[in-house]
């Protein structure tokens, strides 16, 4: 079956492209010496996940319990969740799953530390920590100079062992120019080199020192305390990260596929693709880069210049040969939302269908009868 035979709107990934995108991160760490932990939340699919540990991945960063869950479930066992948690009922799960795994918690605040180790003291469990840094973001994190002083508050307590640093440098999606990428990467590798000498001088082994944002990898690979590197986005890449001059076009791998369903005046197509599909994403943290909601493949002519729930309403710029029963692939601005909107992808080669990528690690995609009652 041929791509262009599917009903749409339909999610796509090309495995030439994504194979291509998850080897070559995994080869840029291993020639310069970086272990390669992934961060998931950007397929939330267990399949690409083994995929990647193939490739070389030695762990795996999370964005939420679930995806740590379906991970361990599957098998996987080394796991950092990349956000600090929180609430009795989540900490329990983190218990759960620190019996059948390693996983390391993220921490940046006394308070939540301590909810944190009590949680754990009540079950017996001691689990690693990395301090979170802020590198820029301004999201979670102490400054890097602050770094030693929560380690110090954290000392006193047992079930919590740090074992090292770690930031993530957003703040890049907000770049309005390719060259401020780099400017970025010089920042994350300055956070982290400050926080760590300043642990270091507190003889605080530093076993990990990880960071991770797609923009950045490449800028990061030479420097030689960074041990861990945590891209999410890179095996995919989409519409922003063409934008930020991260990748040429021809190497995002996720695409939406849509028909034209009405051609209602002219220098305007509606698509059956809208926000369900696309997402509203103009790019994390403010990103003012990109043309509309979307590339449309093949289409310079294009743009998608609103979507609603199900539809999208392009302008057309001259002429297009496009009409009404026409189908086109959309790569979104941003993939790891879009990824989120579907429980599967369809993966393919050249134009023909290979296989069903399930999309399980999403949120709300299975009920957890047993977490909640
Ligand atoms: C803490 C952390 N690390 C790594 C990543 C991966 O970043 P990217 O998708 O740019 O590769 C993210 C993305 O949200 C993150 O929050």
């Amino acid at each position: 079956m041929k791509i262009y035979d599917l009903p749409t709107p339909v999610f796509l990934v090309d495995l030439d492209i994504l194979e291509g995108n998850i080897n070559e991160a995994a080869k840029l760490a291993r020639d310069f010496g970086k272990r390669i932990w992934p961060m998931v939340k950007t397929h939330k699919s267990t399949e690409i996940a083994a995929m990647q540990k193939a490739a070389g991945a030695e762990g795996f960063l999370v964005g939420t319990l679930l995806e740590a869950e379906r991970l361990v479930e599957k098998g996987f066992t080394d796991i950092m969740l990349a956000y600090p948690v929180a609430g009795r009922e989540n900490l329990k799960r983190v218990v759960r799953l620190a019996q059948k795994a390693r996983i390391i918690l993220s921490i940046d605040c006394v308070e939540a530390a301590r909810e944190i180790n009590f949680a754990l003291e009540e079950s017996g469990v001691a689990l690693e920590y990395l301090i979170i840094i802020d590198s820029g973001l301004g999201r979670f994190g102490v400054l890097p100079e602050d770094a030693a002083k929560l380690a110090r508050e954290l000392r006193t307590l047992k079930a919590l062992k740090l074992i090292g640093i770690s930031t993530h440098p957003g703040h890049v999606y907000g770049a309005s120019r390719p060259e401020e990428v780099e400017k970025i990467a010089r920042q994350e590798i300055q956070a982290l080199k400050t926080a760590a000498d300043i642990l270091e001088k507190e003889d605080i082994n530093l076993e990990i020192i990880a960071t991770g944002s797609t923009p950045t990898f490449r800028h990061v690979l030479e420097d030689n305390r960074i041990n861990i590197l945590r891209p999410g986005n890179y095996v995919f890449y989409d519409s922003i990260q063409v934008a930020l001059g991260v990748v040429a076009f021809e190497r995002c791998a996720f695409s939406v596929m849509g028909t034209v369903i009405s051609s209602p005046r002219p220098g305007n197509l509606i698509l059956d693709v809208g926000s369900k599909c696309l997402g509203l994403d103009r790019g994390a943290h403010g990103i003012s880069m990109v043309k509309g909601f979307g590339t449309v493949v093949g289409h310079h002519e294009l743009t998608l210049v609103s979507l609603s729930e199900e539809v999208a309403k392009v302008e057309v710029e001259g002429k297009t040969e496009l009409k009404v029963g026409d189908k086109v692939r959309i790569i979104p601005n941003h993939a790891c939302a879009a990824c989120n909107m579907t429980s599967y992808l369809v993966g393919y080669r050249g134009e023909d269908v290979e296989k069903i990528i399930e999309v399980d690690m999403r949120n709300g995609s299975k009920t957890p009868i047993e977490n909640i009652f």
